[in-house]
């Protein structure tokens, strides 16, 4: 239960005096009826209509985002656009965020969600496996295969041992198990590669939805969405 105004405000709805000069003004229903009073609790799931236009009150929402190049991985920037602008201002509102981050040049597989789930699919131990497609200067061949398999020592960490197989055209596509900073181009650098462009196709047990447009979001599917928990070996929870 959560109080109405404060409802209104979590779902981004305006502020708090806003929401209440609203709600006084009878601007607002709930379950049908009109609802003066800013201070009733109001159940997640109650219908809410603001304005004659009704509400989606869901505060715990999935996204899966093709992110394009030149946006930044962040939940906000005072300079630069982020991914969270190509999502309505009420995911952010209700605390979405980025999980983890992709390079302002990478592409791909992004997923928002909030706190605790975000947290969890982060943590070290979690070891949520990730799927890169590189395009590389120079091509790999069994050696750097090799190299990645036995893990390898970065500057600040020791990576642990990657898959990667080498494909046609400079390509090459590696699963990780880590998520540091710059990981992926760190490595290839270390086998004396450079990463032209980088594009993650999976996170987790989740793959990138191919019919997803490159900018474009959707939310997950309760199937996806589960998959998501249970990588984060978590209980679900829903809107
Ligand atoms: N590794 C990188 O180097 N960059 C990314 O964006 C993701 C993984």
């Amino acid at each position: 239960m959560l109080r109405l105004d404060r409802m209104l405000v979590t779902l981004g709805k305006g502020s708090r005096s806003e929401m209440q000069k609203a709600i006084r003004g009878g601007r607002v229903r709930v379950n049908g009826d009109v609802q003066r009073d800013p201070s009733v609790q109001v159940a997640e799931d109650a219908e809410i209509l603001l304005n004659g236009e009704k509400l989606d009150t869901r505060l715990t929402r999935h996204v899966m985002l093709h992110k394009p190049a030149g946006l930044l991985t962040a939940a906000r920037d005072k300079k630069q656009p982020t991914v969270m602008d190509l999502l309505p201002p009420e995911y952010a509102a209700i605390g979405c965020m980025p999980v983890g981050r992709l390079d302002k040049d990478t592409t791909g597989l992004l997923l928002t969600t909030d706190g605790e789930l975000n947290h969890r699919l982060l943590a070290p131990a979690r070891h949520v496996d990730k799927t890169y497609l590189a395009t590389l200067d120079k091509p790999v061949g069994d050696k750097e295969v090799a190299v990645f398999a036995s893990g390898l020592s970065l500057s600040d960490f020791e990576a642990a041992p990657a898959d990667l197989t080498p494909l046609p055209g400079n390509q090459a596509r590696v699963t990780i198990h880590e998520g540091k900073f710059h990981q992926v181009k760190r490595m290839f650098a270390a086998v004396e590669r450079e990463v032209l462009t980088l594009h993650r196709e999976t996170f987790g047990s989740l793959a990138l939805d191919e019919a997803l447009p490159c900018g474009q979001w959707r939310e997950l599917t309760e199937a996806e969405a589960s998959a998501l928990y249970r990588d984060a070996q978590m209980e679900e929870k829903h809107g």
